[in-house]
Formats: C-alpha cells, structure tokens, sequence
C-alpha cells in the first residue's frame, strides 16, 4: 500500500477521537487502535460520519505486540499519535500495578514495534501533572517546559517515566522525532455535538461533572474549597477546548516531518492557553451556555488540589505556530450540545447492534421500544426486520450474503441513485447527455444500476434518542462520480426514526459535494416488503387514497396517459400491480419535507395493519409478484415505493429530479404498523 497512515492509539477515547476528526480533515490517512477499555465503538463510526470515510479501525491491546505488529504491517504507517492509557488519577492510586502495566508497558511494546518497522516518529500524549505542584517554587507561574517534574500520583508517574523511556530511546538513536505534548485541562465537544467525554461511573473532573449535573444525572456540584488565594477562593486551572488540543498534535506532528532529513528530536510542549480560570469562572460560564444557574456546594479542598495550573505556551505558540483560540465560552457550548444530545454519552437504552455478515465493519442495529423492534444494518442503510409484539412486518434475510446476491428482491434496501426505472439508456441535463448502467431489458436501469445505494456500505448510524422517545439512527453514504454512470459525487444521509407510537419515519436528504460535478438525476426511496402475519397477500384490505396511476407501455415506462381504478378499497386478491400512483402531478419541489405527511395507502389483514405516508408525488405498489428467494415465494409481501413518479427524469416534469450544486434534495416516509 503506497498510501502512508498516522497509527492513532486510543484513537476512540475522548481526545484521540477528535484528533482523528481533525487530522482527516486535513488530508492525513489514519489507522485507529485501541482495545476499547474506556471507550466506544460508536465514537469510530461517528468520525467516519462526520468525515464522510471508512477509519480503518483495530480493537487490539498496545500490550499485544503481534496483534499490534499486524497493523503495521496490513497498513503503511509513517508515525504515531500515542494516546492509549488508563488515566483516572484516584483509581492509579488504588491500582498501580495496572497503570504501570497498561502505560508504561504498552507504551515499551508499541516502541519496540515501531523500532522493529523502523517507524521512528511518534507524538505522545503527556500531561501537565508531571510537573505536580509547580506553585512549590518561586516565578514558575505560567508553568514553562524547564519546570522541574514531581509527579504526585502513579497516573502522573506513568507519563514521567515513558517521558525518560522515549527520551532514552532517542539518546541511543538519534533517528527518533518525538514530541512530547503535555496538555493542561482538555474540556468541551466536537462543535457538531457527535463526539465528546463519555466518562463511565461518577466523573471526577469539573466540567463532566457540571454537566450531569444541568442533565439532571447528579443533584449538584461540589466545589472544592473558597479559600485559596485567587479572585474568588476557588484554584485555577488553564481549560484548553479538547479541539485546540487536537489541532496542537496536526502542529506538532507537522514540525516533526518537515525537519530535516536525517535529524532527530525529543522536545516537549505545553499544550495550554496560557490564561487561568478559576472553579467559579468556569461554573458561570457553563451555566450561562446552560440558560440557568446550576445547583452547587461549597465543600473542603480536595487532597491533593493547588492554587494554580496554568501553562505557559510560549514555546508552542513560537515553535509549533500553534494557538489555542477557543475560549471556556465557545468550549461550554459545545459541552453543553453534546450533554443534550447525549445524555447518557455514547450508551443508548433500547438500542444494541451486532456485527452482521463479513464485510468489515458491518453491523446490524437494533431499537426496542417496548414491543415494537426495528433492525438496520449498514449495508444498503437497510430495514432487516420490523417486529410488532413478536409478529415479523417485513421481509428480511438473516444474513448478509443474501443480500449481497443479485436474486435479492431489494429487500428493505435504500433505493438509489435513481429509484425505478430509467428509460433510453440514461437522461440529459442542459444538453449533457448521461448513460446508465442498463440492468433491465430495452435499454432500461433500474433502482440505480446493479450496484446502487442498496450494495453500498453506509457509514454511521449516529444513534440519538428524540425528545419525544423516539430513537433516530442516521446513516451517511458518498457515491462518487460516475457510478453506475451517474454525474458529481452525492452526499445522502438516511434518517430512520423509531417511535414508542409504533412509526417508522424515514428523511432522505441529498447534496452534491466536492468538486467533480454540479448536477445528478435523483430519486430515493425505501424497497420494503411488508408482510401483515399471512404467507401471502391475497387476502389484504387495501383502501388507497387516490385511484389515479400511470398508463405504462409495453415497456413498463409512462405513457403520458394516467389511468383510474374503478375502486381505491379492494383485497389485493389475485391482482397484480408494478405500478406508480399519482398523488401530486404538478410537483416541482425537489426537497418535499415542507409538505405535510400524506397517507397513500392503508393495508391490513385479521391480524395487523400498516399505514404509509410521505411528502412524495407518487408511489410504486407492487405485489410482489417476482419474489422467488429463499425460503419467500411470489406474493409474500407487498411494496409501497413512495417517491417521484417513474422515468420523471425523460419527461416533462424533470425539475423534481435534477439536484444541482448548492440545493438540497429531501423527502420523507413514514410506515404506521398496528
Ligand atoms: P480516554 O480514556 O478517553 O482515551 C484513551 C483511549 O485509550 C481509550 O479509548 C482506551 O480504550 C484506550 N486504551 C487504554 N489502554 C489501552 C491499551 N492498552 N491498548 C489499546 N487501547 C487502550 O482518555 P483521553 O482523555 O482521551 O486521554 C488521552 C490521552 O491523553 C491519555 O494518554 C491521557 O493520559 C492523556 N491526557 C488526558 C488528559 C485529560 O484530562 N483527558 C489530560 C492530560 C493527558
Ligand atoms: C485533573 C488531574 C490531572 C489531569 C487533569 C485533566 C487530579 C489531581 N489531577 O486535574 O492529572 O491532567 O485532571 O484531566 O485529579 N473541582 C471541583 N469539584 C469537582 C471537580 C473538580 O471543585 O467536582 C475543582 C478542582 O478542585 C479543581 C478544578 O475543579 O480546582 C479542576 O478539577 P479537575 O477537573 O479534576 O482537574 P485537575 O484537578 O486540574
């Protein structure tokens, strides 16, 4: 592999993950390990939403040298960021032998590794507790590099000693580029409120803590002592927005591969403001981004507190041209936008996922409201299962090799870049003419192409709980130029929302991005099955809400012509429809979310029943006649396609299909079940 990866250790916790974000978005290729200990999954999938690209990902213990020596030798590695550690300063004191074990150890096998691939740059994550209680001497406030270390706790001792392990290693090669980056107080969020500090158990540090407490999680903040010598009595500390810190390690990794060539270093850097706040200016700060003053105690000073901590950053802000520029302000919004999103951090009740079928990464998401289940899986942004008390509603496969199959029905799948058929091998826009990848007889391409949005990977789901108690999971797919022989790369993100009334809603949302087109044809719909407890439909009550459809040729491509039933309440019987029904011929919106949810078509049978509605023009009944799959015979379930009528982009209405640059194509779905 001739591309070269930045290896992030810990690349899931707290400050990695945004580190991750930052070092994507400026070009860097990264490979993530980290065995989970403190953190998530759901934090990797969440950067890879966030940066619209798979993160190769490893869940290996630093301490497992083979393990760790497979990365880099599936991957091409240039440096590493090293974050991996335990970091809990009152637990380290309880139990040490893991700190020094799991920091110091892992620290020596990723060394030795890295010695071993002659991979000699690295940038480690050290800590402003090395220098313990720098007001113990005169003038050492701000605190400079040079100050003399005193660890005071078995967490800080473990940054001090792989500081002389590093330094040692580059005493005896002068090869090795280190940097040394000792942070002061990391705090806030990912200003998109997707990535944050999910800290499991009680937190011990201030803004955490404040922040369960305004989410009503902890009765209020103990502050620890007023009488220490500071404008308010409370100590003071030096808060660096956890994205300032992320973009010190893009500075710094960058000052070490632009020196020159056959030169070394070991150097160390504050990663700090350089400016001070106290316990209270902190506390208002926060309850300002909050909208309310926040309940608090004034209790003793805690063991081993001092007055003041604040960074001198002189040297990085002159060597590394790094700044912090975010204040406690902007960083408490940011806390407070990912507390209120994510109360409960990255844990979610009612919702769990499982890997799903053998493609890396792929998982199949549940949610579980009381009774009424929903399963996704991130292959096609697919429905796998709808389940009512224990009854299936919808067709889906319990494995992923029938999905990936060309017999699969599109069961459940996304359907896109363009859902239905395509006529005369393609379509033009402004006199450009596109050809498509033919997939059906006479010329014709349907849902897309035989590679469309329901074969892809999709990337997330960012899993949120709705104000309501609804569940929402949201799903990000990049389809680049050219496939299946569609123009300009397109950004979608399907947003499914689980609701305790037994809904399902879908919101499709589209942009064109980047910079290899301006416009797309675009049609997007979802290709379930629903089944209502029978193996067959026949005995279906259908009430449609309008008689209208399109007069098909021969060619199953519009006439101009619609047709009516004579009845819109009938049982489906032995009836067969692949047909698009007229809801609003004169659309012309390209994004139909501003229109109210209509209902287009209520189906039930003795036992359950399914209400579909959406902001869509048309949509597609089919009764499932083609269905030979498994063990699903023809007619097992029936499809509403809501979505722009069939062909739209060959006829005279084409404007609701032609997403150009800078707009935005939207609609929405929602499946009723009783
Ligand atoms: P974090 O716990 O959120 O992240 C650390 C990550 O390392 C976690 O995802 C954890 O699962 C992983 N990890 C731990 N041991 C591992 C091992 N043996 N193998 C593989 N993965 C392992 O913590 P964070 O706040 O993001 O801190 C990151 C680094 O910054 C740590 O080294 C920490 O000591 C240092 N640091 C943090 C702070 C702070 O206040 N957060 C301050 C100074 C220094
Ligand atoms: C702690 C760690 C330090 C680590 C840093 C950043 C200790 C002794 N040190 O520093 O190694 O680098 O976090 O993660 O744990 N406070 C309250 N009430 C609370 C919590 C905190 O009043 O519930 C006060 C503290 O007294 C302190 C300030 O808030 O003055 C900040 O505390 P905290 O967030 O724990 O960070 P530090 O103690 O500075």
């Amino acid at each position: 592999m001739s591309e070269q990866y930045i290896l992030v250790t810990g690349g899931a916790g707290y400050i990695g993950s945004h580190t991750v974000i930052e070092l994507i978005q400026n070009g860097y290729k990264v490979v993530i390990v980290d065995n989970l200990i403190n953190s998530s999954f759901d934090a990797v999938s969440r950067i890879e939403f966030i940066v619209g690209e798979k993160v190769p990902f490893f869940n290996v213990d630093l301490k497992d040298e083979k393990s760790l020596t497979k990365v880099f030798e599936t991957y091409s590695i240039k440096s590493v960021i090293h974050f991996a550690a335990l970091k809990a300063v009152g637990e380290s004191t309880k139990i040490p032998l893991d700190y020094y074990d799991n920091n110091v150890n892992g620290t020596i096998t990723l060394l030795k590794v890295m010695n071993n691939v002659n991979v000699k740059t690295i940038v480690f994550s050290s800590s402003a507790t090395v220098y313990g209680d720098a007001t113990r001497f005169e003038n050492m406030i701000p605190i400079p590099e040079h100050c003399p270390n005193d660890p005071t706790n078995p967490y800080g001792k473990t940054k001090y000693v792989i500081e002389q392990i590093i330094h040692d290693l580059y005493n005896s090669d002068p090869e090795w580029r280190a940097a040394i980056l000792r942070y002061f107080n990391p705090i806030g969020a990912h200003p998109s409120g997707l990535i944050g500090e999910d800290p499991l158990g009680i937190p011990n540090n201030l803004l955490p803590y404040l922040a369960q407490v305004a989410i009503g999680r902890r009765e209020k903040l103990s502050i620890f002592g007023n009488d220490y010598n500071s404008h308010d009595g409370t100590p003071i500390r030096d808060y660096i927005h956890v994205v300032d810190l992320a973009k010190g390690h893009i500075a710094s990794l960058s000052y070490l591969n632009n020196l020159e060539s056959n030169k070394g270093l070991f150097r160390e850097w504050n990663l700090g403001t350089g400016k001070g706040s106290t316990v209270f200016d902190v506390y208002h700060a926060f309850s300002k981004a909050v909208g309310r003053d926040l309940p608090y105690e004034v209790v003793g000073r805690r063991a081993g507190d001092v007055l003041d901590l604040t960074a001198n950053p002189t040297r990085a802000n002159t060597e590394l041209e790094w700044f912090a520029e975010k204040s406690i302000e902007d960083a408490c919004k940011d806390l407070w936008r990912w507390t209120t999103k994510n109360p409960f951090g990255f844990q979610l009740d009612n919702y769990k996922w499982t890997i799903f079928g053998e493609i890396e990464g792929n998982r199949l998401h549940t949610v579980d409201l009381d009774g009424f289940k929903v399963s996704i899986t991130n292959y096609g942004a697919t429905i796998q299962n709808i389940e009512l008390n224990g009854d299936k509603l919808v067709l889906g496969f319990d494995n992923l090799e029938s999905y990936q199959s060309s017999s699969n029905p599109f069961f459940g799948a996304t359907v896109g870049r363009y859902a239905n058929r395509i006529g005369n091998g393609g379509f033009t826009i402004d006199g450009k003419s596109f050809k498509t990848e033919i997939n059906e007889s006479e010329n014709k391409t349907l849902h897309g192409g035989s590679q469309g949005f329901d074969k892809k990977q999709w990337l997330g789901p960012i899993v949120l709980k709705e104000d309501d108690n609804s569940v929402s999971l949201s799903f990000k797919y990049i389809d680049p130029n050219g496939s299946n022989g569609f123009p300009s790369d397109l950004e979608t993100i399907v947003k499914y929302i689980v609701s305790p009334k037994n809904t399902l809603t879908i919101d499709f949302e589209s942009q064109i991005v980047g910079n290899n087109g301006d416009v797309t044809a675009l049609n997007l719909t979802n290709h379930s099955y629903f089944t209502l407890g029978d193996d067959v439909i026949d005995e279906y009550q259908v009430e449609l809400s309008t008689p209208k459809y399109l007069a098909l040729d021969s060619n199953q491509l519009p006439t101009g012509e619609t047709k009516k039933l004579d009845s819109t309440s009938f049982k489906f019987g032995s009836q067969q429809f692949d047909d698009d029904f007229i809801i609003n011929e004169a659309n012309e919106l390209l994004d139909t979310r501003s229109q109210d949810l209509k209902t287009l078509v209520n189906i039930s049978s003795s036992s359950h029943s399914i209400k579909v509605s959406s902001t869509e023009p048309a949509f597609q009944l089919y009764t499932g006649d083609g269905i030979f799959v498994g063990e699903f015979k023809s007619r097992a379930g029936f499809a509403v396609e809501p979505s722009r009528p069939v062909n739209a982009i060959n006829s005279s209405n084409a404007k609701q299909v032609i997403l150009r640059k800078g707009e935005t194509y939207g609609s929405k779905i929602q499946y009723e079940f009783a």
